[in-house]
């Protein structure tokens, strides 16, 4: 049974938890292996719509078994939240939810620190989702993290939360002037998470091994996307965690040779959230259909996106970074009423071709995207399920998209509802999982 990678594409929001949903069925297990509560999968279930933030979307399907691997980090206040509200609507999680012992905690002065640093920061804000995600990372590099295992000893987490309190507790008084935090505020409800989250909190990588050594399907459901890459993204207007393929090992600790394919997720156009560089971001009347056809909130924060063209560029970059095998196309029925279509094919910088992505900041904020234009097919793909009842101006569209990125599409979506998808027969996804074909409408 194939142990798949799901990867978003371009800045995140391309629609991960739609696909994984799909897919979970014919998975044996579904692992989150990086980010935090910064994510925000938004699932469809028939007239039901479910925001997800830590806990995997593959929890939406009766005994599906979830992973919280030791990459992520974990808001256990947040956490808890999210179980409870899933148990209140129905949703089982006990013997469905493993928590990684390694995963690292976000202590309450994290999100403090962030909006401390965020507001000093001026023109270079990231504009992040203020969750406290990114000096949880540091306080894992920085070695001084606490992970989910130290909830389980109450001494030890003492001990590690009186040093980072004391010297956190400096930062935030004398350069931030802000308020300051106190052991015993933390230890007490950070001690009643530990009764609530001890039954779920297991060595993840053990257990992950063991399935798929007994023949288990794993699917990696990744947050954010590639171009939010610590490493990879455009960085510093980045999130803190590796977002790319690797990710998925290092963020479970499950071996490469043990995946078998990579699949990447990208709108048929593209947005962003936040600060940064985004070179075929537009604004005006284009931007506005695109916002609003395509309901362009932050699920987590409510913050519009930015809205582009998809950016052939920054695809083949992805499709590079993270050797993606196949990718799966949302939203497509958005572009409908567009009456033309462009897809970016390089950039020009001082007088300058670039058709790679380029490494260094400065080209990202002066480079312009050259289009390659198309015209709109004008009607209407939403809830499509067959490849071939598209417009034949949309498949000249996907059909020109796939080669400028140089990676086989192997599904398209056209609507958030589970159904309303299209599954390319003998493509990548449909190979790995041949049960698909079945759970979506014939055509
Ligand atoms: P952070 O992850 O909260 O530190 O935010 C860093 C950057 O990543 C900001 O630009 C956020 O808007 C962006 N970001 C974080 N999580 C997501 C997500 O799930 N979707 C889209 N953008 C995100």
């Amino acid at each position: 049974m194939p142990n798949i990678i799901v990867i978003g594409a371009q800045w995140g929001d391309e629609g991960k938890g739609k696909v994984v949903d799909l897919v979970t069925p014919c998975a044996d297990v579904v692992v989150r292996y990086q980010g935090g509560n910064n994510a925000g999968h938004t699932v469809v279930v028939g007239k039901e719509k479910f925001v997800l933030q830590t806990i995997p979307s593959g929890i939406l399907h009766p005994g599906g078994r979830c992973v919280i691997g030791c990459g992520v980090v974990v808001d256990p206040a947040s956490l808890i939240q999210e179980m409870e509200s899933l148990v209140r609507r129905g949703v089982s999680l006990d013997g469905n939810l493993y928590i990684s012992k390694n995963a690292h905690l976000i202590m309450p002065y994290h999100p403090a620190l962030e909006r401390a640093s965020e507001s000093k920061a001026g023109r270079r804000r990231i504009g992040t989702t203020g969750k406290g995600v990114g000096p949880a990372y540091a306080d894992k590099a920085a070695r001084i993290g606490i992970r989910m295992a130290d909830l389980l000893d109450e001494a030890l987490f003492r001990e590690k939360l009186e040093a980072n309190v004391f010297q956190t507790n400096r930062l935030l008084r004398e350069i931030y002037d802000e308020e300051t935090f106190t052991v015993e505020s933390i230890l007490g409800p950070y001690m009643r998470y530990a009764g609530w989250l001890a039954p779920y909190i297991t060595d993840t990588a053990l257990l992950l091994s063991r399935w798929i050594d007994a023949g288990g399907s794993v699917l990696f459901e990744g947050a954010q996307g590639t171009m939010l890459d610590i490493d990879h993204g455009t960085y510093p207007f980045i999130t803190s965690s590796s977002t790319t393929a690797g990710g998925a090992c290092t963020g479970t600790g499950i071996p490469p040779t043990k995946i078998d394919g990579i699949i990447g997720i990208a709108k048929a156009y593209c947005t962003r959230v936040g600060g940064g560089p985004f070179p075929t971001e537009l604004t005006g009347d284009v931007a506005e259909q695109l916002a609003t056809r395509g309901n362009e909130f932050g699920s987590v924060t409510g913050r519009p996106r930015r809205c582009g063209w998809a950016d052939a560029v920054a695809l083949r970059y992805a499709a590079r970074i993270n050797g993606f095998d196949t990718i799966a196309l949302t939203k497509l029925d958005v572009l409908d009423a567009c009456e033309t279509v462009k897809v970016c094919v390089g950039y020009r910088y001082r007088g300058e071709v670039l058709t790679d992505f380029p490494e260094e900041e400065r080209i990202w904020h002066e480079a312009e995207p050259m289009y390659e234009e198309m015209s709109g097919w004008l009607s209407e793909t939403h809830g499509l399920t067959d490849y071939a009842a598209l417009p034949s101006k949309a498949r000249e569209y996907l059909d020109r998209l796939s080669e400028l990125v140089g990676v086989p599409f192997s599904l398209v979506s056209t609507g958030a509802g589970r159904t309303e998808t299209i599954l390319i027969d003998d493509a990548p996804l449909a190979r790995w999982f041949p049960a698909l074909r079945s759970l979506l409408p014939a055509h």
